[in-house]
């Protein structure tokens, strides 16, 4: 078994996602949310933001996959499973676990856009800049970390370690 390091630990973890829902709370006081949740990974963040929002809130998920583990960068992205519901004329907020090369969020978010939602946002927990292949407007940013393949919180390796509280690094 690979040996994990911690990179964010739970507590700072929860802290910033508490940031997040205040400021979020702050954009859209009063006002109806739908968040979409990308599959798998966002799961674990998307659940503890949701319950820190006040407003009343929808959850929809989304799941997309690249074609080909290792050619991301040709940007071909498929959609796995699409939205149970219309989110049109709605404020819609993507939650995604992490930014890569970003072009798995360039593709979601046109798809989406296309849609009609009312306002469409982005809430993204980490952030590899370094890997930025497309450039991806986001609205609310957790952490920007280093070049790191990361686990725990959701992101997986080969399925393993969505479970861990914390988000680490494998060795
Ligand atoms: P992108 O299209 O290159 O931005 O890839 C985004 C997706 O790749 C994320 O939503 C994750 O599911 C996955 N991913 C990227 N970096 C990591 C990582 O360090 N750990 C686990 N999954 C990752
Ligand atoms: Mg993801």
């Amino acid at each position: 078994m690979e040996s994990i390091k911690v990179l964010i630990d739970e507590e700072t973890l929860q802290s910033k996602v508490a940031e997040l829902a205040e400021q979020i709370m702050k954009d859209y006081a009063g006002k109806e949310v739908t968040l979409i949740c990308i599959l798998k990974g966002s799961m674990f963040f998307t659940v503890d933001l949701a319950r820190r929002l006040k407003n009343v809130v929808n959850i929809d998920c989304i799941m997309a996959s690249s074609y080909g583990e290792n050619t991301i960068s040709s940007g071909e992205v498929e959609i796995k499973l699409d939205l149970k519901n219309s989110i049109e004329g709605q404020d819609v907020i993507v939650v995604e676990d992490i930014i890569d090369t970003g072009n798995t969020l360039a593709y979601l978010l046109e798809h989406l856009q296309k849609k009609n939602p009312k306002t469409l946002k982005l809430c993204a927990l980490l952030s590899k800049p370094e890997r930025r292949e497309v450039e991806i407007d986001v609205n609310y940013i957790g952490f920007e970390i280093p070049n790191k393949f990361v686990v725990g919180y959701g992101l997986d390796f080969n399925e393993e370690y969505r479970n861990l509280p914390y988000i680490g690094y494998l060795e």
